[in-house]
């Protein structure tokens, strides 16, 4: 599906389109992947109950709450805790222009590596979607080898809507990952594709 961006102010001045509001939680860490390949960030996403790959997050009624309550409550259902999005934390709103009237609002949210290790555990344990419309948090591995393996391998996959394309620009524009890093990754991720 085609989109493209749009201020946030005036998505939510349109009339007749439904909302939906994600986020992109990430650590720094020390962590580092066999002894020797530091991870340097941990960043989430989700297994869908439709086999693809999203972030966390869900429909808000921008009559009813504000984005970021709204992301909360999905935030709840989905990671089994409560955490705060605050509106410093939007990253990007985006209208498709094909299929049906959708705004997708995009959250980056930076947390301790302990938070982020919390919200994980609460996923499985205490959060009604588990099993259900979520099937398990996952990482994103940023790092690449030589077969091909971790990030473009992780970017060949299927992915809802524009996630795929959210979470590429966070990482350039965050700086998890560098501009030609991830570029290399995606023409990788290409050919395994095809
Ligand atoms: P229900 O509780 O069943 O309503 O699901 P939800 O509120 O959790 O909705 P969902 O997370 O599926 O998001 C709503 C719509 O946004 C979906 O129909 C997708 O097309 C789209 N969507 C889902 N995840 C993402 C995502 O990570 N990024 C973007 N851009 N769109 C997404
Ligand atoms: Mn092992
Ligand atoms: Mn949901
Ligand atoms: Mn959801
Ligand atoms: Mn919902
Ligand atoms: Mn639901």
């Amino acid at each position: 599906m085609a989109y493209r961006e749009i201020a946030k102010e005036q998505a939510l001045s349109l009339v007749g389109h439904k909302h939906a509001c994600h986020v992109m939680l990430y650590a720094a860490t020390d962590a580092k992947l066999f002894g020797r390949i530091p991870l340097k960030h941990i960043v989430l996403m989700q297994m869908r109950f439709d086999g693809l790959l999203g972030f966390p997050g869900g429909l808000v009624n921008p009559s009813k709450e504000s984005l970021e309550s709204g992301l909360s409550r999905e935030l709840r259902e989905e990671l089994g805790m409560a955490i705060d999005v605050s509106p410093e934390d939007h990253f990007s709103s985006s209208l498709s222009h094909s299929g049906p009237k959708l705004v997708a609002h995009f959250f980056t949210k930076k947390m301790t590596e302990a938070e982020l290790r919390e919200a994980e555990a609460a996923a499985v344990t205490k959060a009604t979607d588990h099993g259900l419309e979520v099937m398990g948090m996952v990482r994103v591995p940023l790092f690449s080898m030589k077969n091909d393996g971790g990030f473009p391998s992780f970017l060949s996959h299927s992915f809802i809507s524009n996630s795929r394309s959210q979470l590429l620009s966070a990482l350039r524009v965050l700086e998890l990952v560098s501009q030609e890093d991830v570029e290399a990754a995606v023409g990788k991720a290409d050919k395994i594709r095809q």
